[in-house]
């Protein structure tokens, strides 16, 4: 089944064209935040993402997943849907409890942290490649690879007991390979199908400058900020001329609200020498257009209304200086 699946992806999309689309390897994963405050204080959160686009929301209070796109479904009929959802309420609950039930066995005091991330990813070519990690702290805990738990070196002894604790539940590994291997894979086909208007979408970048003082006395940052544009790989870089400065520092990607991302790129420089920088972005959405920006000259529009209103107030005074003349002109 599987493999006609991919057959059939196959013939949709002929390789470079999936790739050009969308920037491979993709992945869709379900992430697990499980804060535990105290015995009685857990909060958790569950969330799927197709790469990094958030599609999936769980409510905590009442296990209800939250499709947050349209597509969301991906392929999957209502029930076939349900009955995810309802495997991993029943997983959430479970999880919390045996977690609870094993804090002094394992050693564990609160307030601790347990994430999870589980998916499978789509590969140039069709090859789908299936993951799972568990982290503890912040630090890598377990892996499943090839149907079995693996500690991680970072969890210690730790670990170690969990994957032992797990090992007798034949039924638990059944179910997540099938997650793993079956459904992640036909639900990731289906879900890119069904997304392909949203996620193959170009959205134009919006760039402006501005600065800000440094403690240092006679530099100024200079801050060019990237926003709204859609694929997330961009490429903005600060310039004298066409050498690209290798000192422009670049913050992290960070979404807006709209499913568009934003990036301020900046550079240090001393004052005197800012005048002709120039920042400079390259975006899949501009067809090699790139949007330059110069720090000093004042925008283009700018200079060209001051010389429309330049050559006004010119035209009007000369006028005037006509009318002027003319009367006196004649009266003499
Ligand atoms: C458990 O933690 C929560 C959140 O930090 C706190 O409000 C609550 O008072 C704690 N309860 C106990 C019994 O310590």
């Amino acid at each position: 089944m599987l493999l006609l699946e991919l057959v059939f992806f196959a013939v949709l999309f002929p390789v470079g064209d999936t790739q050009d689309a969308f920037q491979e390897p993709i992945s869709f994963h379900i992430t697990q935040i499980t804060s535990f405050a105290n015995s009685s204080w857990v909060k958790y959160q569950l969330s799927g993402w197709l790469g990094d686009l958030q599609i999936h929301d769980m409510d905590s209070d009442s296990g209800t997943a939250i499709f947050l796109k349209p597509w969301s479904k991906g392929n999957f009929s209502n029930e076939e849907m349900s009955e995810v959802v309802e495997l991993f309420r029943v997983y959430i609950v479970a999880f919390i409890r045996e977690t609870k039930a094993h804090v002094n066995a394992l050693q564990m005091e609160y307030p601790f942290e347990i994430q999870g991330i589980a998916g499978c990813e789509l590969h140039s070519g069709g090859a789908i490649v299936s993951f799972l990690q568990g982290a503890f702290g912040g630090l890598d805990f377990v892996s499943f690879k090839n149907s079995t738990c693996v500690p991680a070196p970072e969890g210690g002894s730790r670990a170690q007991k969990v994957c032992k604790l797990l090992a007798p539940y034949h039924d638990i590994f059944y179910t997540v390979e099938k997650l793993l291997y079956e459904t992640c894979p036909q639900y990731l086909l289906g879900v890119l199908e069904a997304g392909k208007a949203d996620l193959q979408r170009q959205v134009k970048p919006n760039a402006w400058l501005s600065s800000d003082s440094t403690h240092e006395r006679g530099h100024l940052q200079l801050v060019c900020h990237v926003s709204g544009f859609y694929p997330k790989p961009v490429w903005v870089m600060w310039m004298r001329g066409e050498q690209e400065l290798s000192e422009t520092q670049r913050g992290d990607i960070l979404p807006n609200a709209d499913d568009t991302w934003y990036l301020r790129v900046t550079l240090d420089v001393v004052t005197a020498e800012a005048t002709g920088l120039s920042c400079r972005v390259k975006h899949s959405s501009l067809g090699g257009q790139d949007i330059v920006l110069y720090w000093g000259h004042s925008n283009p529009i700018g200079w060209i209304i001051l010389a429309i209103v330049s050559c006004l107030i010119f035209f009007l005074c000369f006028a005037l200086w006509c009318f002027r003349r003319l009367p006196y002109e004649g009266i003499l």
